[in-house]
């Protein structure tokens, strides 16, 4: 039985959507489902044997090394009293480095997953720049992450 994956994403100039179009080819064995972040709510988090977060780092608020700010609307607000119950989860963060905080957003989902009783099957896919171009790092990840999935069924 392969895994099914759900993965949830916020992209403001479309770099992560490009991303989660890569992956979906990748993960095309396993049973994906995708959603945006503006459309998801707290019970979307049940979807799935495996999460991901997907989003990249933005000036929400006011200053820099933030969430997207519809993935932060979603894990701050709708999705702030959810229990993960240890499901496995992973990571893509995307940033640029003319920024300090490159990549922060990393952190931001890192730290949702481990305070929402979350747990890591992956190291995080970080995409740093546009992502055109790197879409044989985003493939091997993908491929990676089938691999332990099915170590782990
Ligand atoms: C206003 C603004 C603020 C940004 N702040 C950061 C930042 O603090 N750190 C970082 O690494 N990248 C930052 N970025 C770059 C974005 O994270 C990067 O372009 C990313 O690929 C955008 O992904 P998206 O199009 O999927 O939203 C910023 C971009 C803009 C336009």
């Amino acid at each position: 039985m392969p895994p099914s994956i759900h993965l949830i994403y916020a992209s403001s100039s479309g770099h992560t959507e490009y991303v989660v179009e890569v992956l979906r080819n990748v993960l095309a064995s396993a049973a994906l489902t995708v959603q945006r972040a503006e459309e998801a709510q707290a019970s979307d988090f049940e979807n799935g044997d495996v999460l991901i977060l997907g989003c990249g780092t933005w000036n929400t608020g006011g200053s820099e090394g933030q969430l997207n700010m519809h993935m932060d609307a979603l894990l701050r607000g709708r999705a702030k009293d959810i229990d993960l119950g240890g499901k496995p989860c992973a990571i893509i963060a995307l940033g640029d480095d003319r920024y300090r905080y490159t990549c922060r957003a990393t952190e931001h989902l890192m730290q949702f997953i481990l305070q929402h009783n979350g747990t890591t099957c992956a190291t995080p896919l970080l995409i740093v720049n546009e992502p055109y171009g790197q879409e044989e790092k985003v493939r091997k990840w993908g491929e990676k992450l089938l691999s332990v999935l099915a170590k782990t069924a």
